[in-house]
């Protein structure tokens, strides 16, 4: 456990939960949540696109449309994020929390950047331009070689009714932009306590090395 004079760091930490669907991310981040609690971190679990109002109505803008062009898709998406960032994320960690999210940046270099054949250096440029603009501390890829358990695609969500063709570029793109990145890939097609278990020890040594630069 990180501690600092006997407490536990009150250290602000950034954490980004990624990788295709069906890999367990969302049931992840219910577990880690309640051990981070547990061991006596503040913690905030929000999601992508999402998070506040606004970003929930483009949420579900972008799932029902199928048909947009791909920089309004990015657009909306990075618009829902701005409103994130500042009204959500930067608060939480200016209160020393532990904010985990579910998809940020990441995903839009993948789904719009690669899928949506836009190009990763120019989602990444506008990304960069956009204010407030947040990098993560940790981002955290789950990773298996095929959809985990009962997972079925969803004839709702226009990358997941494309089936296992696009869920396999969608795996692929990410093992490969993690090793541009430094994103950490954590298989999960493993017993779930385990995966949570290096998902967590990610985490702490993170809070580790930060508390450590920050002394
Ligand atoms: P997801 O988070 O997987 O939730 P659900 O369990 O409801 O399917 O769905 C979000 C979708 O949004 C997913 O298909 C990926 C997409 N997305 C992007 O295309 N770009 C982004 O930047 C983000 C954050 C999400």
């Amino acid at each position: 456990m990180v501690t600092q004079g006997g407490n536990i760091s009150n250290i602000p930490l950034f954490v980004v939960f990624e990788g295709a669907d069906g890999v367990g991310k969302s049931t992840q981040i219910k577990h880690v949540e309640k051990e981070l609690t547990r061991l006596g971190y503040k913690t905030v679990v929000s999601r992508e696109p999402g998070g506040t109002p606004l970003g929930e109505t483009i949420r579900a803008i972008v799932k029902e449309n199928f048909d947009l062009y791909p920089w309004s898709e990015f657009y909306l998406i990075q618009g829902a994020r701005i409103e994130h960032i500042g009204k959500v994320i930067e608060p939480a960690l200016r209160k020393g929390y532990i904010v985990l999210v579910d998809r940020f940046t990441p995903s839009s270099l993948v789904y719009q950047g690669v899928l949506r054949d836009i190009g990763v250096d120019e989602v990444l440029g506008a990304i960069e331009h956009s204010q407030p603009n947040l990098e993560p501390d940790l981002v955290l890829v789950l990773d298996a070689p095929e959809p985990i358990g009962a997972f079925s695609f969803s004839s709702s969500d226009s990358f997941e009714r494309d089936g296992l063709s696009s869920w396999r570029e969608i795996r692929t793109t990410y093992i490969e932009l993690s090793q541009r990145f430094g994103w950490t890939v954590i298989e999960a097609d493993r017993d779930e306590s385990h995966v949570t278990k290096d998902l967590i020890t990610a985490i702490i040594n993170h809070l580790k090395t930060k508390m450590l630069l920050e002394q």
